[in-house]
């Protein structure tokens, strides 16, 4: 069944990727990590906190996990595909671990969240079980498996940020670095399983984001991703309260740090986005004029039901905003086929709303009950699949529509891309961004090197990438 169009927010090539970095911090202590990471951009991040607090004590990371002393696998709970494939990648260190006594496996993120201990009866080769919110405890988790005892910590926190930790940059490409901004969410969308995994949401500290934004600007980055589950409800003040920040003004910080670092942020809620926000994305040239803002349906009963808590009327209200206020902004979407009771002519609403958007990019996904949530509690999962694979694949084909219109208007055009590499196929090539986050590849120029703005000319396309020639 086609269930999934992408994984959120990440180039489809990332997932389970092993993260690697060069140079340990501490002394080494002879033993290696491997890491693995599912899901969304929150879960990479998290992965590169992981990282810095294992190279503090001494590990070195390795992309071999036959190789490893310790194996962790970042999960993602979002869709149960999401979990399938997770448990498949057990079995594949169930053999690594028969070889090696002494290996030690860890479940990190939502799945070790939503499971808990019972992953150590299901999954008989795990030794440690760790939440979202509880990574600071692995030297002492790491220790107690090492010891031969199985351990779990699964609390979640109120105010864990990770604000005073410096991620390691895993298989960075040293040009763009995320910065988690806020964790948790406080929505309760009732299909989702976030709230459960990854608890409350809590601001960090703005000027430990800054310091950051800044850390990665000196260090080459040109981009940074502000992160977050609904980064317009991002709000912190300091102890004595005499300070305030909300999203708006963090970002207007952020891209203070330097003209040539990016600023982009993920993700949007339709029920949060100011114009406030909005108005400072306008007048700051470096902040990239791209929102990611998921409508999930576009019709309002069903809109009611997922606990959205916005109508149809909203959503085309926020984008006439954004419409007006930054012309050129692209807009990009989440989507979910047959929700509980969803009609035809419901869907129909979703296809005439994108057809009056017409999304630059969308993630489309078919509904996936998750136990425990609200709707498994209280709703009926009875579209059939193949009425909800149909549905998808009607938004899909819509989209591909959509998208090949809006890269055929790029044709002609000189935009500014920022480097990013050499294309996936070719040295010859490099690849890169433009602010609305479109791929664009062209030829090697030996005058530039990543990291650099070019002007390019866009001469031809497909419906994910725009080709052309640097005109500097
Ligand atoms: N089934 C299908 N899609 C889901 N999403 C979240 N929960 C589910 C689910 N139970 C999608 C939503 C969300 C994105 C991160 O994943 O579209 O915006
Ligand atoms: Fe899930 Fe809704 Fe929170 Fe997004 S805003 S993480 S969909 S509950």
């Amino acid at each position: 069944m086609l269930d999934q169009i992408s994984e959120k927010y990440h180039d489809e090539s990332r997932q389970g990727e092993a993260l690697m970095i060069e140079s340990p911090l501490a002394a080494h202590n002879g033993r290696k990590l491997f890491i693995e990471s599912y899901g969304c951009q929150m879960n990479f991040a998290d992965s590169e906190v992981v990282a810095s607090i294992m190279l503090e004590m001494g590990f070195q990371t390795t992309n071999d996990f036959n190789d490893a002393d310790v194996i962790f696998i970042n999960t993602c709970s979002i869709r149960e595909n999401a979990e399938q494939r997770v448990r498949k990648r057990l079995t594949d260190f169930k053999a690594a671990k028969k070889n090696k006594p002494g290996m030690i496996v860890g479940v990190l993120g939502c799945m070790a969240e939503r499971l808990k201990a019972k992953f150590l009866e299901e999954e008989k080769l795990v030794d440690v079980v760790v939440g979202p919110d509880a990574y600071r405890d692995l030297p002492k988790l790491i220790q107690s498996a090492d010891e031969g005892t199985k351990s779990v910590n699964v609390l979640l926190s109120r105010d864990e940020t990770y604000g005073d930790i410096s991620p390691i940059r895993l298989n960075s490409n040293g040009v763009s670095g995320f910065i988690s901004i806020t964790r948790g969410c406080d929505n309760m969308c009732s299909f989702c399983v976030v709230p459960f995994t990854r608890g409350r949401e809590r601001s960090r500290d703005a000027h430990s984001i800054v310091n950051e934004a800044k850390d990665l600007f000196d260090n080459g980055f040109r981009e940074v991703v502000l992160l977050g589950q609904n980064v317009d409800s991002y709000h912190w003040k300091n102890e004595e309260e005499t300070e305030q920040v909300n999203f708006a003004q963090l970002l207007a910080m952020v891209a203070n740090v330097h003209p040539a670092l990016r600023v982009r942020f993920s993700t949007s809620h339709p029920k949060d986005l100011t114009d406030e926000v909005l108005h400072t994305m306008a007048k700051t040239a470096n902040i990239c004029k791209n929102i990611h803002l998921p409508v999930q349906s576009g019709n309002s009963r069903v809109l009611e039901l997922m606990n959205r808590t916005y109508t149809r009327e909203w959503y085309i209200n926020r984008i006439e905003a954004i419409r007006n206020i930054i012309p050129e902004c692209a807009i990009s979407t989440d989507i979910i086929a047959g929700f509980c009771s969803e009609t035809e002519e419901e869907h129909q609403e979703t296809i005439s709303l994108m057809n009056l958007v017409r999304f630059e990019y969308a993630y489309m996904f078919t509904y996936s009950e998750r136990p425990g949530t609200p709707a498994a509690k209280k709703l009926k999962d009875d579209v059939p699949e193949e009425i909800k694979s149909k549905r998808l694949a009607e938004i899909v084909q819509l989209q591909r529509e959509h998208a090949l219109g809006r890269m055929n208007n790029q044709v002609g055009k000189t935009n500014q891309v920022l480097i990013d590499g050499f294309s996936k196929k070719s040295e010859n090539d490099f690849a890169g961004r433009t602010d609305q986050n479109l791929v664009v590849v062209f030829p090697v120029d030996k005058r530039f090197k990543k990291g650099d703005y070019v002007n390019v000319l866009i001469e031809k396309c497909t419906s994910a990438t725009l080709l052309g020639k640097i005109v500097n």
